[in-house]
């Protein structure tokens, strides 16, 4: 087996989380009746299952494989977006309104600091880190449309 990279753990880490809010995701868009909604949603999980699949790609071009854990994580998400409530709590349930941090630090600063990230992984990386980004401020616009709809509900 090659060495061990040291960032192979957030490799790991990416690949599952990715997987899991890529099915949680199409189950919810299966079920909301908006179709603005349903378009935010379908976008982020084509973006998460792409994630999902570049990841264990890459951890496999390492010489592993992903690794499958906490899987109850997936039940309770799954749980939530299949639930009959508004779309609005099921965001504020998964907290998906706080991704978007604007210009304060997030989960994603961290990660650069392994200075022994080769290249394509690198790569890999940084357009992910750019998508996510993207992800949390579509997710955070939809959480406040909704949520302006039920101070001002539409007539
Ligand atoms: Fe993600």
């Amino acid at each position: 087996m090659p060495d061990k990279p040291s960032y192979l753990g957030l490799l790991n880490a990416i690949a599952v989380a990715e997987g899991r809010a890529h099915r949680y995701l199409t189950a919810w868009a299966a079920t909301t009746s908006r179709d603005d909604v349903r378009g935010v949603l379908l976008t982020v999980a084509a973006r998460e299952g792409e994630h999902a699949m570049s990841f264990a790609r890459r951890i496999n071009e390492l010489g592993f494989e992903v690794r499958e854990r906490d899987a109850d994580e997936l039940d309770r998400a799954m749980e939530i977006v299949t639930a009959s409530c508004p779309d609005l709590e099921k965001m504020q349930a998964l907290k998906l309104q706080r991704l978007d941090t604007g210009d304060r630090p997030d989960i994603f600063d961290e990660m650069f600091k392994d200075h022994s990230i080769d290249i394509a992984t690198g790569a890999l990386l940084g357009r992910y880190i750019a998508e996510e980004r993207d992800t949390g401020r579509l997710l955070r616009r939809c959480y406040e449309q909704l949520e302006a709809e039920v101070v001002a509900p539409a007539q």
